[in-house]
């Protein structure tokens, strides 16, 4: 059988993982596909840096090139923001590759008109790796899950802010001290704004929403409210009322199923309750459903090793798909429900 070329978008704290799993585990990864999968090229932006494992004639500055190669299966995007990464993942479906992505701000922002430039090409378009890193939860919201009604997608999916909330709390941290631990970890986004005032984690909950409830919900949709303005004072008096305090994202289905809301925003937690025990930068999300009842997906939410986990499920995924000569599910939305930031809480 022949290889599937993958083409990698970035080389950086995912990136890097990614190329080093699909080198040490290329005989294992070959046999759950039933092919050799072959890292084709390596896209960066600083060729001269040293990258462990990767051979010096794979990297190149021109992702455009690669992508536009027409010998690639798969185009792997971990650059991340929204230019060039939505104009290398339309360019990759034009030129008949498939596309894993980890890029949530760009789903949140495009993931309808991605997903409609993948099924205008016949590709596939998997990113496990966008909400909750190593956690399984978009493959069981999409399909596992497909025959059920939910109602309610709630919890923490943002490791950085839950790794600084967590060090204030158990180890009296300060927020800058434990925003620069959290980033030299790679849990934060090149810009780690995005995490501390809860773009990242609003853009995850408008990608649960959207795929739980079967609408189309965008980041402008979102209610948001980071977590920057949580101070020592603030653990001090949730604790003398047996509480913590964790950025949560909340999506719900309006009662009378008609609308849907989705807001991220700081809360007190009782101690007693599950996810006031999740550390460091982990994730925990309960989904609540009509048939299944609640269920709680709990696990690493970043991180390079823990998001590359996800990224190479996708690529498995996407191989196995190509050599059916088949596509995965395309996008879920079909009814445009009112969205509303808050509801009626
Ligand atoms: P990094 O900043 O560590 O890596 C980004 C990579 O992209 C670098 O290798 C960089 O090159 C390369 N790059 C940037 N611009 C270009 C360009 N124009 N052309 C080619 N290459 C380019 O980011 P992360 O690995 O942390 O994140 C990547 C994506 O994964 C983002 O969408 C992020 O939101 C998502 N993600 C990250 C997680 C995490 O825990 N870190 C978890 C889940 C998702 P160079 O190395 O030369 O600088
Ligand atoms: N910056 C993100 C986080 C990466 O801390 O959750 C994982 O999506």
């Amino acid at each position: 059988t022949r290889p599937l070329k993958v083409a990698l978008l970035g080389c950086g704290v995912v990136g890097s993982e990614v190329a080093r799993i699909m080198t040490t585990h290329a005989d294992d990864l070959a046999a759950r596909i039933g092919a050799p999968v072959e890292l084709a090229g390596v896209a960066v932006r600083r060729p001269d840096k040293v990258r462990a494992g990767i051979p010096a004639e794979l990297l190149t500055t021109d992702a455009t090139a690669l992508v536009k190669r027409g010998d690639i299966d798969v185009v792997v995007e971990v650059i991340g923001g929204i230019e060039p990464a939505r104009t290398l993942i339309t360019t990759a479906f034009e030129h008949g590759a498939s596309v894993v992505s980890a890029n949530k701000a760009l789903l949140a922002q495009d993931g309808a008109s991605l997903y409609a430039a993948a099924e205008q090409h016949g590709q596939d378009l998997y990113y496990e790796a966008a909400v909750a890193g190593a956690i399984p939860l978009i493959r069981p919201l999409r399909e596992s899950l497909a025959g059920d009604k939910i109602n309610r997608v709630m919890g923490i999916v943002n490791g950085t802010t839950n790794f600084i909330l967590d060090k204030m709390d158990t180890s009296g941290a300060g927020y800058s001290e434990a925003l620069d631990e959290a980033t030299a970890l790679g849990y934060a986004e090149a810009d780690p704004t995005a995490d501390v005032e809860a773009f990242d984690a609003a853009a995850k909950a408008a990608i649960l929403a959207g795929i739980a409830f079967h609408t189309r919900v965008r980041l402008d949709d979102v209610y948001r409210e980071g977590m920057t303005e949580v101070t020592a004072a603030d653990f001090a008096s949730a604790k003398q009322m047996g509480c913590t305090i964790k950025l949560l994202a909340i999506c719900e289905r309006a009662a009378d199923g008609e609308s849907v809301t989705a807001r991220v925003h700081p809360a007190m937690i009782p101690l007693s309750h599950p996810l006031a025990s999740v550390r460091e930068a982990y994730n925990a999300v309960f989904v609540e459903a009509e048939a299944a009842g609640r269920l709680m997906f709990y696990g690493p939410g970043a991180g390079g090793s823990p998001t590359a986990s996800a990224v190479l499920g996708d690529i498995v995924a996407v191989c196995r798909n190509r050599l059916n000569e088949a596509t995965g599910p395309g996008e879920s939305a079909y009814t445009q429900l009112p969205v509303s930031p808050m509801g009626d809480v």
